[in-house]
């Protein structure tokens, strides 16, 4: 007898924004290993088709890459139409899909605004609405990760006491967090649950680009002591994903090594 707990996303098809690299690879990599048809929304890497094919290959499962900004609203809707006719029905979103500018406030930009807010705020909002327009149309449920951040609650630390100057960073995530409590207040009559998965730092191209004297000091200051690997954000968002999640909606899931503790 095979015991254990077993999630199964066969004949599921999951779309994940952001999910050629980083924590987006792998999560792809795991909806993917449980059986789901992967859609991946990109914006430019040149080889995400080729990362993505790789993937559909290794699991036996369909899964292409979509060139698609997610601050294109009209770009979205069609994506999201084409995914669903190729290798739909789409049955789940991870809205992954997010970028930084670190600077010092002051020299701030509406561009740098601009760039963070299009991405993080807008273009989840875009992915979500489009997804879930399709499943109202169609009077069917579903389930939405967004990722957020542990930086949706606190200020990062370059050093004790010290900011980590990323300000439109740290307040997108702050909007995120809410828009998924908003998204999941609204499309709860429809049987489509929101919520967000926060992770704390993780070894990715985002935290790659820091001073290792930085990286050092924050993760000393995590409980764990380390930063997580990309994989470790994937149980949460497959239980979110699943059925196994039915009464979860609007909550924010925080996979920080404990760093919120503090
Ligand atoms: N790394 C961390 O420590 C950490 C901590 C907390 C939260 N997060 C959040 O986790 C998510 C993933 O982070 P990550 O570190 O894995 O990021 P990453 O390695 O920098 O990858 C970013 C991904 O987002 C895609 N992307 C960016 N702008 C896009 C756009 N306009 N349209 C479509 N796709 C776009 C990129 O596509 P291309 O490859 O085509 O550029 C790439 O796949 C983000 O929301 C991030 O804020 C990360």
């Amino acid at each position: 007898m095979n015991r254990g707990f077993n999630i199964s996303f066969q004949k599921k098809c999951i779309v994940v924004t952001g999910g050629n690299r980083g924590i987006g690879y792998a999560f792809t990599r795991a909806v993917a290993a449980a059986g789901a048809n992967v859609a991946v929304i990109y914006r430019s890497s040149s080889n995400a088709e080729e990362v993505t094919e790789r993937i559909g290959k290794e699991f036996g499962v369909k899964t292409k890459a979509y060139k698609c900004d997610v601050s294109d609203t009209d770009l979205v809707i069609k994506t999201m139409k084409q995914i669903d006719e190729e290798l739909g029905p789409i049955t789940g979103l991870i809205a992954n899909a997010g970028v930084s500018v670190v600077k010092p406030a002051l020299e701030l930009t509406h561009d740098d605004f601009k760039y963070v807010y299009d991405v993080n705020v807008f273009g989840v909002f875009n992915t979500c609405r489009a997804v879930a327009k399709l499943w109202i149309g169609r009077k069917q449920s579903g389930s939405i990760v967004i990722t957020s951040s542990m930086s949706s609650q606190i200020i990062n630390q370059t050093a004790q006491n010290t900011a980590l100057t990323q300000v439109f960073y740290n307040s997108s995530k702050g909007a995120v967090s809410n828009l998924a409590k908003g998204l999941a207040a609204e499309w709860a009559p429809h049987g489509i649950r929101v919520n967000a998965l926060s992770p704390g730092y993780v070894n990715t191209d985002q935290t790659a680009g820091m001073d290792k004297s930085i990286r050092d000091h924050q993760a000393h200051n995590i409980p764990l002591r380390r930063f997580a690997e990309p994989h470790e954000m994937t149980g949460q968002a497959i239980l979110l994903l699943s059925d196994h999640a039915s009464y979860m909606t609007g909550g924010e899931y925080f996979v920080d090594g404990g760093q919120l503790i503090w």
